[in-house]
């Protein structure tokens, strides 16, 4: 009885589904179709769905696909591989130019895990060709005759799983023959990938067959910046000589060596991501409206939590507000573990243990962003517990606003990542100096330890190029000043972390602050605090077991 039950739940936990897709069937046509613009001449992209990841035991996390995939799909299920290709295909059924492969139906796991859609309902989404996983196999055989096959590098946390099959009326756990780990183990099989694939030397290798006669400087300083990043590089003889020998035209013989090691590989590994960043870094209109609604429900969230925010509130409580926020808006989660910060704990970057029951008189940074139909808001605001700056307090927040607003107020098409951050900086520079914390602009690197802006989409920091800014990016404006305790300064600075971070859709016509609506100048935070919060009302009955 025991074990049956067990069974019961770990089909129960195996895996869930993510959020589907909002956006229209020609949306994901007009990116597919966008994408394979990029593509080179005889080439193939392979894209392959998120694995599913393993929490403990037999409980799996919530299912969430690869953003990569699901920009160019919307298809949210796991064991599905996409593949576009530059050049038509022909079938019995004549020209193609894509084919997805999606797990084939299965009564008996649908019951435990949810539906698979048949072949004829994913057609509906658009595809050119819709076939079964376990056709796969069969597909790769012809990967070879192209030219160049474009994927992403395999992570390695792929696992090998099983599933049930029913046979006359008994259960049994069989291995998954056509699971994710088998479809890219049949993958590396036909590409000949190498088992000890290493990145940088592959790169190191197609540098060099660049090399002529009049780049060999800047090839050999490509390679010594790969050798910075793994110094076990120099052990490869090939590129040993090619950055030691002296003699003319050694780089000659370095091509031949690795002409030969290179012959039986068409894959590449640089084309696709730089695609992806090209494309995911300018939103359309659709994906801007998911944008706009899951900031604008991160800002309830932030305005609700000032409105009911008093000393005793732990940072457990302030995170489920909002969560419970996003939640209300049809918002299933969070982009990314939210962070609840008091005191101390404002000063750890990416703080997520939120475990602190008495915050009284401290700032809490709250960076927080809900998930709208995949895409994320990042918003964070730094509020008095007790509803009122104090002085120390104050002075530093004064410094991150007006860092924040020179970069908003400069935020425009034109204007690189790197000169926004430079103003930031200049700003908190120049503030902590004034207020006597460092001498020299140099130090404020250390309050100042992180970025200032990254794009914000399926991916809480998005793919993009993060050169100038464009019209129709949605980027994060966050500086912040973080002094934990036994800091070189005046012990009153120490354990106060601030950050400010909103979300700005840059346009052809100037900047729009997405995020505006929570306060964020310290007059509008502690005017919100002082108003009435329904939550005042929402009292549980007390707990009494007693936990040690
Ligand atoms: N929430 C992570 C970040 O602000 O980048
Ligand atoms: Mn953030
Ligand atoms: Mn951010």
């Amino acid at each position: 009885m025991k074990n049956q039950f067990l069974l019961i739940l770990s089909l129960f936990f195996s895996f869930g589904f993510g959020q589907n897709s909002k956006l229209s069937t020609e949306h994901y046509q007009n990116k597919r179709d966008a994408f394979r613009d990029y593509l080179p001449q005889n080439s193939v992209a392979v894209l392959f769905s998120a694995p599913i990841r393993n929490r403990a035991n037999d409980v799996d996390y919530v299912y969430h696909q690869d953003p990569n995939f699901f920009y160019l799909t919307g298809w949210h299920q796991p064991h599905s591989v996409l593949m576009i290709y530059k050049n038509p295909q022909r079938d019995s059924e004549g020209l193609y130019h894509e084919k997805i492969y999606i797990p084939e139906r299965d009564d008996y796991m649908e019951m435990w895990n949810g539906k698979r859609y048949s072949k004829d309902q994913v057609k509906k989404m658009g595809f050119d060709r819709v076939a079964e996983r376990t056709d796969f196999k069969k597909e790769v055989q012809n990967l070879p005759h192209f030219d160049r096959v474009l994927f992403f590098e395999f992570k390695n946390d792929i696992r090998n799983q099983t599933m049930y099959v029913l046979k006359n009326g008994a259960r049994y756990k069989v291995d998954d023959p056509h699971d994710l780990f088998d479809l890219k183990a049949a993958f590396r099989e036909a590409l000949n990938f190498p088992i000890d694939f290493n990145r940088l030397r592959h790169s190191a290798y197609q540098n060099i067959m660049e090399a002529d006669g009049d780049n060999l400087d800047e090839i050999k300083n490509e390679l010594r910046s790969l050798v910075v990043r793994d110094s076990t590089l120099m052990e490869d003889d090939i590129i040993k000589d090619f950055l030691e020998t002296p003699v003319q035209n050694f780089y000659l013989e370095a091509q031949k060596k690795t002409a030969f090691i290179l012959r039986n590989y068409n894959f590449d590994l640089e084309t696709l991501p730089a695609i992806m960043a090209d494309m995911r870094e300018i939103k359309s209109k659709s994906e801007i409206n998911l944008l706009k609604k899951a900031v604008a429900i991160s800002v309830v969230g932030q305005i609700e939590v000032m409105k009911a925010m008093y000393p005793g509130m732990s940072e457990r409580e302030i995170q489920g507000i909002h969560e419970f926020v996003y939640r209300k808006y049809g918002a299933p989660h969070q982009g990314y573990p939210s962070i609840v910060g008091a005191g101390e704990n404002g000063c750890v970057l990416h703080y997520i243990e939120n475990e602190k029951e008495d915050i009284q008189n401290q700032l809490v940074l709250m960076d927080l962003g809900a998930e709208f139909y995949g895409y994320t808001a990042d918003v964070t605001r730094t509020i008095p517990a007790n509803g009122e700056f104090s002085a120390e307090q104050k002075a530093l927040y004064q410094i991150v606003y007006d860092s924040q607003e020179a970069a908003i107020q400069a935020a425009r098409v034109g204007i690189s990542f790197r000169e926004l951050y430079q103003l930031s900086y200049n700003v908190v520079a120049k503030g902590l100096i004034e207020l006597g914390i460092i001498s020299e602009p140099g130090e404020a690197r250390r309050y100042y330890p992180h970025g200032l802006s990254h794009h914000i989409g399926l991916d809480v920091h998005d793919s993009g190029n993060y050169g100038n800014l464009e019209a129709d990016m949605v980027i994060t404006i966050e500086p912040g000043i973080y002094i934990p305790e036994n800091s070189p300064c005046d012990p009153k600075w120490w354990n106060i972390g601030i950050r400010i971070e909103d979300d700005i859709l840059v346009q052809a016509d100037g900047s729009l602050n997405l995020s505006a609506a929570a306060p964020r100048d310290w007059q509008g935070i502690e005017a919100l605090m002082r108003e009435e919060s329904a939550l005042q009302d929402f009292i549980l009955p007390k707990i009494e077991t007693l936990v040690e």
